[in-house]
């Protein structure tokens, strides 16, 4: 498990406990966790600013994969998706989370606290860290993106 690779996440306030129940899980499965905010969920922030807190994270190598958490998923994932090298995935369920891994090769996936229930989180969570990039036909795809 110790060698499980390091996931970073972040969120606004909107997507504070979903991140903190996250975390949670990433740790039980054996994952180290880099938390890059926000930590409360009484001070409202702004959601651009923690999707490039990962993304800057990944560009350093600090991590390879992040998670991100609002209130929709969908701001947050806007926000990600402006730093080329993100290809970030909102997700809603086991499904999506595992295609945009097979399709995509999503190394991000944005998360609606607001719209799903903690537990398919965290179903979509584990269908991301597991899910291999098919590669094949999505090549040429995934290429365009960048
Ligand atoms: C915050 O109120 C909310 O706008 C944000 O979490 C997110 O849902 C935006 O897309």
């Amino acid at each position: 498990m110790a060698d499980k690779d390091i996931i970073g996440i972040a969120s606004d306030h909107a997507g504070f406990e979903f991140k903190a129940a996250l975390s949670a899980e990433l740790a039980a499965l054996g994952h180290g966790v880099l938390d890059l905010g926000t930590d409360s969920a009484q001070t409202s922030v702004d959601y651009p600013d923690f999707a490039r807190a990962l993304a800057e994270a990944i560009k350093a190598g600090k991590v390879k994969r992040g998670i991100l958490v609002c209130g929709t998923g969908i701001g947050i994932g806007i926000a990600a998706n402006r730093h080329p090298w993100i290809r970030c995935g909102v997700v809603h369920d086991e499904t999506s989370a595992r295609l945009t891994r097979e399709h995509n090769d999503a190394n991000v996936i944005a998360i609606g606290a607001r719209l799903i229930g903690v537990e398919t989180a965290k179903d979509c969570l584990k269908a991301f860290l597991s899910t291999a990039y098919q590669g094949g036909r999505h090549d040429r795809r995934v290429a365009k993106l960048a």
